[in-house]
Parts: structure tokens; C-alpha cells; sequence
């Protein structure tokens, strides 16, 4: 693997000159009328369309990210990742998630092995389990169908089938509701468990590791409120897992039937592909996951063989190291028009937090530019309610990623037509501002008095210049959510190939779950020691008087 420090090389330092020169120059309302720059800064994937007119960003701006992509080796690195090299360097691991949506059944090798025919395996066996539920033939104990599953897992476990299942709901038969437990607070569990009856839930209990604290803690409390209902035998017909460590699924009590596996090679925040997806297939049906995989290979094709000039994710990437590393800016805020897509944003700050939130380079060595931004989100219009003052007039740049789709699947035309105005709007309003000309105006025409106008105007003026990229569809279904997710996988990976850090592994998550084990410890023995720290010691006084 060529290892490059970016910030060495001629592109980034051309970058940097431009970001002095050419940037503060850019005035985005210059281009509100510019048909061409609408139309050439954009690029269409089947019926995804991705447009970056609205950026910080000219012809030369790009050439030079483009250059800074060919300096970083970006293809040699596109390649290791569909070939299966260990770029996953301090788990010396390969990283897969793309042979998870392959429909060929043979012809990616790892350590000279195809790992195709397995990956099939599971997802027939996928296929078989979810439609014996839906068709009623898997049973509870006592007889009656199936009518909930409810996943148990959390961060890759629990993030991309959430938010997957509140995206495409309207697409299954609705036989079989899917519920998300995933916190370790137990009113979390305790409210799923309120509405449920145990003769007809079934529990998937999704982690890679299965030793995450807060899943096994959740999975026994399901076992034991089941086994309030039923014989000790009903857990084999009502608790699946899904796991890479079947020794441990084994020792919890769960049939190897009922057992899906997956690799060390499959990232968990990478996972909604493969068996970690089963609660879609049992509530919307395999057919419905199988359009999603299909969705994603179509941008893993886009991804392998188009030129960077053209390609989505790459230029996306390319759009935020600008932001990220040459204006300065930490933030960017994922904004779906869309409300199927309201754990999005949530999902995407694992996806792309976790994988780039790395301070040392693929050397060990500590970097000395930026690495990956703080993303954050909220639907529109909510978020229009909430956040976009800071947007519009705050003193913070944050770049936006606008997403929406053409239609919905609800039967109120008069909403769709309003949701996507104000979609419209907000990424145009955010680029052209408002002046103080019009401002003028139209506190003239809303009959304001001299001297309230003179008070109101600075107000009430909008400088604008504010970039945003936009996501449009024409509707969300299962294959163009597929294809949007793997957009995001990959601008992520080509982001943390670029920074020259390991995007695969999340030691960053170690620290506080070794801290809380201790903590944990002295709690049960109810003496605060080593462990705690001074402020914790006193919080560890009051709890033991408050609980
Ligand atoms: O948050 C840390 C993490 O390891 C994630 O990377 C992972 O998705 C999550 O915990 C759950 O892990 P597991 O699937 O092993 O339970």
C-alpha cells in the first residue's frame, strides 16, 4: 500500500494557494443564472442525480482536488478495496462490505479463497427464514405466526437496518413490524417490550462481536422476559443471531439453524449488507433487501470504473477535503427532504465519524491537517424550525448535503408539493442571500417606518455564499436507497485514502468502555476507588443516595 502524506505533495500546496487567492473571490449569486455551471456540475447515476453547482468551487478548484486525488494514488486505492487487500492495516483485515451486494456467485478472492459462494449461502438461507415468517410456516411456540421482530444491536448493528426500515416501510406487506432496541438503557427495551406479546416475537439479537455490554445485557433481559411466557425450548424457535463469533452464539442458547454469520472482514458500520440485515428481510421481505444490495452494486460499479472527473463519490469527497482542509470548515450537515430518511443523518455519523475521526496517519504518526468533519442533520422542514437560523446567519460554515425525492408514497400531494418548495428553497436562499437593496425594498413594500428600517436592516440581510450539494431522486425505493448509502460508504473511504488514515478500525471507542467496566466494578461493590476520578466519586455519593 503507498503510503502518502498528502500535505507533501504539489496538489495541496496548489490548494492551499487557491484557497488564499481564488476562494474569497468566489461569490456563489454571481452563478444564479448560469444554466451551464447548473447543468455541467452535475452528474446522474440511473435515477439518482447529484448536483454541486451550489459549491465554493471553480474549474481550476476542481483540477487541482482532482490532482490532489491522482497524487493520493485514489484508483490504486479504489482497487485494493474491491480486491480485498488488508487495508484495514492495524486489524490486518481486508474490508468487503462491496462483495456483500455482488450478484455474481464466484470472483473475489481473499487469501486465495472465494468468499462469493459463502456470502450466497447466507443470504440464501436469508431469503428461506424471512419468507417462513412471512408466510407463517416459522411459527412461535405456541402455534401462532410471527407478527414482530424485534433486532437487537447497537451502532453498525442497529443503525443501518433502522434506518433502512424507516426508510422503505411503505415497500413490505406489513405482516411483521420491526422493532430497534439498541441503548442499554433499559426503558428502551422496556417500552418495545410493553406492546409485545412473547407467543408471537421473535428477537434477532445482530452483533458482530456478540460481547458488546450493552446487546448481551439487552438479549438476556429479552431471554428472561420470554422465558416468563415460555418453556426453556421456545428460545430455539424464537431467538436469532447474527454474529462472526458463533462459539458465543452457542453458549447464549441460540439453534445453529437459527444462527447467520458474516467475516471479520465486513466492517459493523458496513454491515446492513449482509446477515445484519435480516430484520428487513422478516418485516419487508427478501426481495425488498435484495433491490437494496442491487442499488448499492450499481454505484459500487460506478464507483470502480468511472473517471474521477465523473465520478460521485470521489467528487464528494473531493467537495469536503476542500471545506475540511482548505476553507477551514469542521462541519457538514446531512439534510433529507425526505422523512423515510430521518435516522440518515444518524446513521451517516457513525458511517462517516467513526471510520475518518482519527487523529494519527497510517504510519502511526500524529497528521498535522484535518481529518474527518462532525456531521450532523435533521430532516426538513423540522430542521428549517430548529437549525437554520445558525445556517443562514451564524457565524459557523457548515457545508450541506440536500436530499429529496420527485414523489412519495403517501396519498397528500398538497404536502409533497410544499416539502420540496421549501427543498428548493432553502439551498438557493443559503447560496444568493439577500441584500441590502432588496431588504430595502421589501421593508418598503411591508410599509415599515424610516427608523425601524434603519434598525431592522442589518438584520435582515442575508450575505449568502453558502454551499450545499443536492441529492434529488425520483422516488426512494429500495434500490435507490441502496445506491445512495453506497455513495456515502464510498466518499467516506475516499476521504480517510486521501487523509492517509485508517478509516476500518475505531480504537477511538475503546477508551470509555474500559473506564465504565471499572466504574462499573465499583458501583456493584459500592466503593468508589482507582476507577473514579474526584468528580466522579461525588457523583458516585449522590447516586448512591438518589437511586
Ligand atoms: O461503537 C463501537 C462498535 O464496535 C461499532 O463499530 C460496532 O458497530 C458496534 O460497536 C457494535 O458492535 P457489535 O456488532 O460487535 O455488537
Amino acid at each position: 500500500m503507498k503510503v502518502v502524506d498528502p500535505t507533501q505533495g504539489k496538489a495541496w500546496k496548489n490548494l492551499e494557494s487557491l484557497a488564499q487567492q481564488v476562494a474569497p473571490k468566489i461569490e456563489l449569486s454571481a452563478f444564479r443564472d448560469d444554466a451551464k455551471r447548473a447543468r455541467s456540475y452535475q452528474k446522474t447515476s440511473k435515477d439518482l442525480l447529484f448536483n454541486y453547482a451550489r459549491n465554493l468551487v471553480d474549474d481550476r478548484i476542481l483540477d487541482a482536488l482532482l490532482e490532489l486525488a491522482e497524487e493520493s494514488s485514489l484508483r490504486s486505492g479504489i482497487e485494493a478495496l474491491f480486491n480485498g487487500e488488508k487495508i484495514n492495516g492495524t486489524e490486518n483485515r481486508a474490508v468487503l462490505h462491496t462483495a456483500l451486494r455482488r450478484s455474481d456467485r464466484s470472483g473475489v478472492l481473499l487469501d486465495g479463497m472465494d468468499v462469493l459462494p459463502d456470502v450466497h449461502e447466507v443470504l440464501d438461507r436469508m431469503k428461506a427464514f424471512s419468507t417462513a415468517l412471512l408466510d407463517g410456516s416459522h411459527t412461535g411456540f405456541s402455534g401462532k405466526p410471527i407478527t414482530d421482530v424485534v433486532n437487537i444491536g447497537i451502532g453498525g448493528s442497529d443503525l443501518g437496518p433502522l434506518m433502512a426500515y424507516e426508510a422503505l416501510k411503505e415497500f413490505g406487506p406489513g405482516r411483521i413490524k420491526a422493532h430497534y432496541v439498541s441503548n442499554v438503557d433499559g426503558i428502551h427495551l422496556h417500552r418495545c417490550l410493553a406492546e409485545l406479546d412473547p407467543e408471537t416475537t421473535l428477537f434477532i439479537v445482530a452483533s458482530k462481536t456478540f460481547t458488546t455490554q450493552e446487546t448481551m445485557s439487552n438479549a438476556r433481559a429479552a431471554r428472561e422476559w420470554f422465558l416468563q411466557a415460555a418453556e426453556a425450548s421456545g428460545v430455539q424457535r424464537h431467538f436469532v443471531a447474527i454474529s462472526t463469533n458463533l462459539e458465543a452464539v452457542a453458549e447464549f442458547g441460540i439453534s445453529e439453524e437459527l444462527t447467520f454469520g458474516f467475516w471479520n472482514w465486513v466492517g459493523g458500520r458496513y454491515s446492513m449488507w449482509s446477515a445484519i440485515g435480516l430484520s428487513l428481510c422478516c418485516s419487508l421481505g427478501y426481495d425488498v433487501f435484495e433491490q437494496m444490495l442491487r442499488g448499492a452494486e450499481h454505484t459500487d460499479e460506478h464507483f470502480r470504473s468511472s473517471e474521477p472527473s465523473e465520478n460521485i463519490p470521489v467528487l464528494m469527497a473531493l467537495i469536503g477535503i476542500w471545506y475540511n482542509n482548505f476553507l477551514g470548515w469542521s462541519s457538514h450537515a446531512i439534510l433529507p427532504y425526505d422523512q423515510r430518511l430521518h435516522r440518515f443523518p444518524a446513521y451517516l455519523q457513525q458511517a462517516d465519524m467513526e471510520s475518518n475521526g482519527k487523529y494519527v496517519d497510517r504510519t502511526g504518526k500524529k497528521i498535522g491537517h484535518q481529518s474527518g468533519p462532525i456531521i450532523w442533520g435533521e430532516p426538513g422542514t423540522n430542521g428549517q424550525h430548529a437549525f437554520y437560523q445558525l445556517l443562514h446567519q451564524g457565524t459557523k460554515n457548515t457545508s450541506c448535503d440536500f436530499i429529496a425525492g420527485a414523489r412519495s408514497r403517501h396519498p397528500y400531494d398538497e404536502q409533497q408539493e410544499i416539502l420540496l418548495a421549501n427543498f428548493f428553497a432553502q439551498p438557493q436562499a443559503l447560496m444568493n442571500g439577500l441584500d441590502e437593496k432588496e431588504v430595502r425594498v421589501n421593508m418598503q413594500r411591508e410599509g415599515i417606518e424610516t427608523d425601524k428600517m434603519e434598525q431592522l436592516l442589518p438584520h435582515r440581510i442575508f450575505e449568502g455564499n453558502r454551499p450545499s450539494n443536492v441529492f434529488f431522486y425520483k422516488e426512494l425505493t429500495p434500490f435507490v436507497l441502496g445506491q445512495l448509502v453506497a455513495m456515502y460508504e464510498h466518499k467516506i473511504f475516499c476521504q480517510g485514502w486521501i487523509w492517509n488514515i485508517f478509516s476500518f478500525d475505531q480504537w477511538g471507542v475503546e477508551l470509555g468502555k474500559k473506564v465504565a467496566k471499572g466504574i462499573l466494578s465499583e458501583m456493584k461493590e459500592h466503593a468508589p476507588g482507582a476507577a473514579s476520578d474526584a468528580v466522579t466519586q461525588e457523583l458516585l455519593r449522590h447516586w448512591e443516595r438518589w437511586k
